[in-house]
């Protein structure tokens, strides 16, 4: 799909039908988020791939029983780690690289998962303790964002955005 086809076509997508994910899909997937740029080349952040039913469930649990989430085939969870990028920047590796590497990875592969024909939501809502636990994820890692990716089995709504306009501000002299 061409690049700007993929990111008109990207919305979230929170239903999910039962057929699997390719193998080789997960793959480009994952090749995708490994190809996203980070800080000092550093890739702080972690990836934590979840898909057991059981697993699953608690996930949907730990982000206030978003049930799609024990619906989707997988889901991806970023997780920033810090202690990585302030090895090399200090507070602004652990309070801003760390996130950013982990975010711009998880935009990759959402942007991967829809360019093969498949749909995804960002998920933010939750509780990190509970999707440390989950995940099995050592204290130091903070979960950043749930990725469920999986078959649509609904039309995704379209939204409307702020005008540009009013979004970008061009800086005069
Ligand atoms: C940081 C962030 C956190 C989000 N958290 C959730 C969430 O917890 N649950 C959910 O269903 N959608 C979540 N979303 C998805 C947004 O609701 C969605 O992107 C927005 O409504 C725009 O719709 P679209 O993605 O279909 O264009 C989140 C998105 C972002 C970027």
């Amino acid at each position: 799909m061409e690049f700007f086809e993929v990111v008109k076509r990207r919305h979230c997508i929170r239903a999910f039908a039962s057929k699997p994910i390719e193998r080789e899909k997960l793959e480009q997937i994952l090749t995708a988020a490994n190809a996203a740029p980070s800080a000092g080349d550093l890739q702080a952040y972690e990836i934590y791939l979840v898909n057991k039913a059981q697993l699953l469930a608690a996930l949907a649990r730990a982000a206030g029983n978003q049930d799609f989430l024990a619906v989707a085939p997988l889901s991806l969870v970023f997780c920033a780690h810090p202690a990585r990028s302030a090895s090399r920047y200090g507070e602004r590796g652990t309070r801003l690289f760390a996130l950013q590497d982990a975010t711009i990875a998880c935009a990759f592969a959402m942007l991967a998962a829809t360019a093969l024909g498949l749909g995804s939501v960002w998920v933010g809502a939750f509780d990190d303790d509970a999707v440390r636990r989950v995940i099995k994820a050592p204290e130091g890692l903070l979960p950043v964002a749930i990725l469920p990716i999986g078959y649509a089995a609904e039309k995704p709504e379209i939204t409307p955005r702020r005008p540009l306009d009013m979004l970008v501000h061009e800086v005069k002299t």
